[in-house]
């Protein structure tokens, strides 16, 4: 639905932080997925704290065909509530013992959050449907933690038919034993449950600090549980409450289709997140297998030519694809991203780092460098001026020489001799790609 009305939206929101391009890749990709786009877990504190930003993006979404799923939670307010009206309570294991007393407020609180997302999206002529009256089929989880609900099923249908009329659901975490009991269910829990059975495209954290943040308070921008896991979980900046979301996250990416991925955000930078390649957030993907070869078979030539010339949008010499052979070859199991490396002089020498237009904003760029880096203490390599990757090869490298033509890069090169042979060497290598 590339309407002319949504256009302008699209960009008035995106603010030039993307290309038509992307956004036109990104909107078939979401449309095609129709009731399965997106579930959007929203903290109870972004609704306290940030309401406009969030319904602004939201009806953008919509404005633009899309139909998310929402789930909210509600603590900070309850938490405020309780205290006020001076009612213990306590957490066991990270969840909120709920007797009855608890109980009862944590419904109005869901029942008013609920209604407050709801009525900012109608004023914003976005029809929104809410479900605040225990929307999970539930059983007792334990008796320790009171009025607790383990979640055993839910009517998908009627997510499906809100859908279907173009009206967004909003759910409140909590779930229902039976036809009277209502029972409260943490919220991450709850995404988790439903994200098992819709099987999105996207899962959606919308907090406020907007992603995962690493030691200097910076945004992760690409997480592969493949590859990054187990180092980050080890990690002592790490917020141990983003600790367990991402322990979350793994297990929730583990019952989702391989396409499938996880974004942090905020709620005012969700459209950037979802309609550039970059992303504004944290993308967290299962990962993808890269496998490696020290050098490449005949098997391989037309698929390393397609990867070449749909990633650099031009035509690789026959002189380039007979002198592949000698290489090694890192290449994505999907097929659709390579690295080749030379040898001069011992030195690792990247000759090309290709990923498909289509593959893009996957993290697989970030995957398959990775994989290289992890195996080369030393490599370099060239780029022409005005690439757009070259801000990011400014970043990792350890060093970086201007020529006429290239921009020459290197990482773990210390001798200056060898750095001038480098310099010299990628400088005056052939051209192999040529562009009509
Ligand atoms: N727009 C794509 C998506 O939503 C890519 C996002 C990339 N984001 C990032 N933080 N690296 O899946």
């Amino acid at each position: 639905m590339t309407k002319d009305l949504s256009k302008k939206s699209l960009f008035r929101l995106l603010d030039g932080f993307t290309s038509e391009r992307e956004i036109k890749k990104y909107l078939q990709r979401f449309e095609s997925d129709d009731f399965r786009f997106a579930v959007i877990k929203v903290g109870g504190a972004i609704v306290t704290d940030d309401l406009e930003n969030l319904t602004d993006s939201i009806s953008f979404l919509h404005e633009v065909g899309l139909c998310p799923i929402i789930v909210h939670g509600c603590g900070p307010k309850l938490t405020s509530t309780l205290n006020e009206k001076n009612i213990e309570f306590e957490f066991i294991d990270g969840i909120r013992v709920t007797n009855e007393d608890v109980l009862d407020e944590a419904i109005k609180a869901f029942k008013d959050t609920n209604n407050l997302i709801v009525n900012a999206l109608n004023k914003k002529n976005v029809q929104a449907i809410g479900y605040a009256d225990g929307y999970f089929d539930c059983e007792l989880l334990d008796k320790k933690y009171g009025y607790v609900g383990e979640i055993k099923g839910l009517n998908i249908q009627e997510i499906k038919n809100s859908i279907n009329n173009n009206k967004i659901p909003v759910i409140a975490s909590l779930g229902a034993l039976g036809s009277n009991q209502i029972v409260n269910i943490n919220a991450d829990i709850a995404v988790l449950e439903l994200a098992k059975i819709v099987q999105p495209d996207k899962v959606i954290f919308l907090t406020a600090t907007g992603g995962v943040l690493d030691e200097n308070n910076k945004i992760i921008s690409n997480i592969s549980i493949k590859d990054d896991f187990d180092n980050l979980i080890n990690k002592d900046w790490l917020h141990s409450g983003m600790k367990l979301k991402i322990e979350q996250i793994k297990i929730l990416l583990e019952n989702l289709p391989s396409d499938s991925s996880c974004s942090i955000t905020s709620p005012i930078d969700l459209p950037k997140e979802l309609f550039s390649d970059s992303g504004k957030g944290t993308l967290v993907k299962k990962g993808h297998q890269i496998d490696t070869f020290e050098y490449v078979s005949e098997d391989y030539s037309n698929t390393i030519k397609f990867i070449l010339e749909n990633s650099f949008n031009g035509k690789v010499s026959n002189q380039y694809m007979n002198s592949i052979h000698d290489k090694k070859l890192f290449i994505s199991s999907c097929k659709r991203a390579i690295i080749l490396l030379d040898n001069h002089k011992n030195i690792p020498y990247m000759d090309k780092f290709a990923v498909t237009p289509n593959a893009r904003g996957e993290g697989l760029g970030n995957s398959i460098w990775k994989k290289m880096i992890k195996e080369n203490s030393k490599v370099f390599w060239r780029s022409r001026h005005g690439n757009d990757i070259n801000g990011f090869y400014k970043q990792i490298s350890d060093g970086f020489h201007k020529t006429d033509k290239w921009n020459i890069f290197w990482i773990g090169v210390k001798n200056s001799d060898e750095i001038i042979e480098c310099i010299n060497y990628a400088d005056s290598k052939e051209v192999s790609i040529s562009y009509e």
